[in-house]
């Protein structure tokens, strides 16, 4: 049985942790986290300690990020079992703040992040969401001043959003993407696959099956309108209703007409019942 990491709830006791790991000369790596910890997370957290001498695991539930009409409130919450994993990978220290310590009364400043952040993939249709993702990245990176980050590239645009704003704002911070870890049938792990039902759960994998076809004729040479419109029809077909199938620039997530134009990331998002799912991969 692993020891239980420390585990840290307010600035100044973070503070004294942080200041503890760094008087061993080690390099802090930080795995940002809303918790309902799963393999994807377990990979990143393995990746920090290859990269680093410590490493700090946050996990908090960040209601800045939530539009009132989504899924702050039934967001799984497992804090005893991500403690468990957590401590069977010998994680160094959790920070663990609630909602008060981290937005205390009179909090009245935002990140606006533009560039990645205002493509029109995830923001059309989350709006409030890269705003809250920012200043919480921002205010965790302030707290921890970790030496890198690791953020998983499920979440491609949230990788390309915090890791501009990591370099305007000067934070000094190394933001490293790791691969999406998926499940056997394909599915990317997320913590909201457990919102699916049994039926979802089977159809869900359609999303990675549909992206790697789509790749494969975009890299056999059709043009990518046509074997995105395909890809469109497929999903829509599985039960989705689909937000977005697109290609784009993978560095700057700008519209791409073909491979020629550069390297190309295909992203995806869809609704299956009341789940929304999004995926992406390297074409
Ligand atoms: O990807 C997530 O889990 C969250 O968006 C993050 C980066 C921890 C910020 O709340």
């Amino acid at each position: 049985m692993s020891r239980n990491p420390m585990v840290v709830r307010t600035v100044p006791s973070l503070r004294r942790a942080i200041d503890g790991l760094r008087a061993r000369k080690a390099a802090v790596a930080l795995v940002p986290t809303m918790g309902a910890l799963h393999d994807g997370h377990v990979s990143l957290v393995r990746q920090a300690k290859k990269r680093a001498g410590k490493v700090v695991v946050s996990i908090f539930v960040n209601p800045a990020q939530f539009a009132p009409t989504e899924d702050f409130g039934s967001y799984p919450r497992t804090w005893k079992a991500d403690v468990e994993k957590l401590a069977a990978e010998r994680v160094d220290l959790i920070w663990h703040p609630d909602v008060k310590t981290m937005y205390p009364e009179g909090f009245a400043t935002r990140i606006s992040p533009e560039g990645p952040a205002t493509v029109g993939l995830e923001d059309r249709f989350r709006p409030h969401f890269f705003g809250g993702v920012a200043t919480v990245v921002g205010k965790l990176f302030a707290q921890v001043r970790p030496d890198i980050a690791l953020f998983g590239e499920k979440d491609f645009q949230q990788l390309r959003v915090v890791a501009r704003m990591a370099c305007d704002l000067d934070l000094g911070v190394k933001v490293v993407g790791a691969r999406t870890v998926r499940e056997r049938d394909g599915l990317a792990m997320s913590s909201r696959n457990v919102y699916l039902s049994p039926a979802e759960r089977q159809i869900a994998p359609t999303l990675y099956k549909v992206m790697k076809e789509s790749a494969a004729r975009i890299r056999a040479g059709e043009s990518i309108v046509t074997a995105l419109a395909a890809g469109e029809a497929t999903i829509r077909g599985a039960g989705f209703a689909l937000d977005y199938l697109e290609a784009r620039h993978a560095e700057t997530l700008a519209p791409i007409g073909s491979l020629k134009d550069g390297p190309i990331r295909m992203l995806v998002a869809a609704k299956l019942g009341a789940t929304r799912l999004i995926d992406n991969i390297a074409v």
